[in-house]
């Protein structure tokens, strides 16, 4: 159990892992997410499930190697263990057929589009996809999108691949141009789906998104991931992670997830001239 069982770096410092275990593989569901720890006394790291095998008992996770524990992860080989994975958690997504729903993913935040579309799809919707990332090579999960979307555009924000720009600058121009959309859902960093909320706003289209703040039981026990919906007090881990993008209150997020930034860069100095050490 908890076995890795295939591993991929997908973009740079992107990977994707199968993990075996029978039982979150058989029950997960769109929208659900793992909080796994690396050795005892490590930090919980919730990923969300980006799919799942019942039948070979495994489930897929993907993330990026950003912070102190992610890294730790990454150094992970197939057939070594996680410690502990606990999961499924969060609410399912709520799927129904909207007519066309339009997914948009920012940067590593495109994998938890990607289970979500393909229920959306599997509802009969049509669908459309927007994924974004800062260049070509951060682009993941295109050809997967692609197969499921009726319509998927990418944008960089360099420009070096697709159009250029951020996802929202596609959506608006779709919007400008007659698309008719019925539903959204975004998923990436803050800044990005605060923008799509703002934008689905004045075209009263209803807008999900899922929300990342620190969560450390996963349970609703800690406090920990709480975010402020619709002047109300939730907790992401059992309340979302998704929640009505026009009703969050992002600044509040964007401060909360701010909270251990200084710990963070710390912790990167300090790997980084250790391994500055043991090279000389
Ligand atoms: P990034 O900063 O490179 O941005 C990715 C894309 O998002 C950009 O290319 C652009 O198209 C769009 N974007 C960014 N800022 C924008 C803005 N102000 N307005 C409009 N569009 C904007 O993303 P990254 O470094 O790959 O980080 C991914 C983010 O996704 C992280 O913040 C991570 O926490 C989040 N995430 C969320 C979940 C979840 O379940 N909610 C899961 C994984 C990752
Ligand atoms: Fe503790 Fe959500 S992570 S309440």
């Amino acid at each position: 159990m908890n076995r890795i069982v295939f591993k991929e770096e997908i973009a740079p410092n992107t990977f994707r892992y199968k993990v075996h275990h029978p039982q979150i593989a058989k029950k997960r569901q769109a929208g659900q997410f793992v909080i796994l720890r690396i050795h005892e006394g490590g930090e919980r790291i919730p990923l969300t499930i980006v799919d799942s095998d019942p039948e070979a008992g495994t489930i897929t996770l993907i993330f990026q190697a950003v912070g102190h524990s992610t890294r730790e992860l990454a150094e992970l080989e197939v057939d070594e263990s996680i410690l502990d994975l606990a999961g499924p958690l969060g609410k399912p997504t709520h799927i129904e057929n909207y007519g066309t729903a339009c997914v948009l993913g920012g940067g590593y935040g495109t994998a938890p589009v990607l289970p979500i579309a393909a229920a959306l799809r599997d509802a009969g919707n049509r669908l459309i996809g927007i994924v974004g990332a800062r260049s070509r090579e951060l682009v993941i999960l295109e050809e997967e999108l692609r197969a499921l979307c009726d319509r998927l555009e990418v944008a960089t924000d360099d420009g070096s691949y697709g159009h250029q720009g951020f996802v929202t600058d596609v959506l608006q121009s779709l919007l400008e141009e007659g698309v008719k959309i019925d539903f959204v859902l975004a998923v990436g960093p803050a800044p990005m789906m605060r923008a799509v909320s703002e934008l689905t706003r004045g075209y009263g289209i209803k807008t999900m998104v899922s929300l990342n703040p620190i969560m450390v039981d996963g349970t609703g026990m800690c406090g920990g991931c709480r975010v402020e919906v619709g002047g109300e007090t939730k907790f992401a881990c059992v309340d979302g992670p998704e929640f009505d993008g026009h009703l969050v209150n992002f600044d509040l997020l964007m401060k909360r997830q701010a909270t251990y930034r200084d710990e963070e860069q710390a912790a990167a100095e300090r790997e980084s001239h250790c391994k500055l050490d043991s090279a000389m």
